[in-house]
């Protein structure tokens, strides 16, 4: 059985996750509206990847008996000043999370939950990867201007 502080913060990151995803679908629209079907496909792919992050804290929290919760997240803004912008948007929200997944970490190895720590490590890596991916996007479009 999951502690109740343990079980609390992954449900919170169930819901930053979801939030998460529905900031790139935000972004898809945004790069939708001003033709950027690339940028925009990119997008949508991010917010579907970003669910699965949450479905797999879900589906966690429920294997180890936990009772998984579903919460009301903020609306992401709609609007960016420009492409640039959205994806320095989108580093620093990685960069966030990144933060969030440390702390998740830290706390499972307080409480001595070893299942927690070992699950977690599969998102240490994946921020590693998000974050590159994006910050050579942002570089990219720093160069062409
Ligand atoms: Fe699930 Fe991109 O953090």
């Amino acid at each position: 059985m999951i502690k109740q502080n343990i079980e609390d913060a992954l449900n919170q990151q169930v819901a930053r996750e979801m939030h998460a995803s529905n900031l790139y679908l935000a972004m898809s629209a945004y790069f939708s509206s001003i033709s950027l079907r690339g940028c925009a496909n990119w997008m949508r792919l991010q917010a579907k990847e970003e669910m699965d992050h949450a479905l797999k804290l879900f589906d966690y929290i429920l294997d180890r008996g936990g009772k998984a919760k579903v919460s009301i997240v903020d609306a992401p803004p709609s609007e960016w000043e420009s492409p640039l912008a959205a994806f320095e948007a989108a580093l620093h929200h990685e960069k966030l999370v990144t933060g969030w997944i440390n702390e998740l970490v830290d706390l499972a190895v307080a409480e001595k939950d070893h299942a927690t720590s070992n699950m977690l490590q599969w998102f240490i890596s994946e921020q590693v990867e998000e974050e590159a991916t994006v910050s050579e996007i942002v570089d990219r479009l720093k160069l062409i201007g």
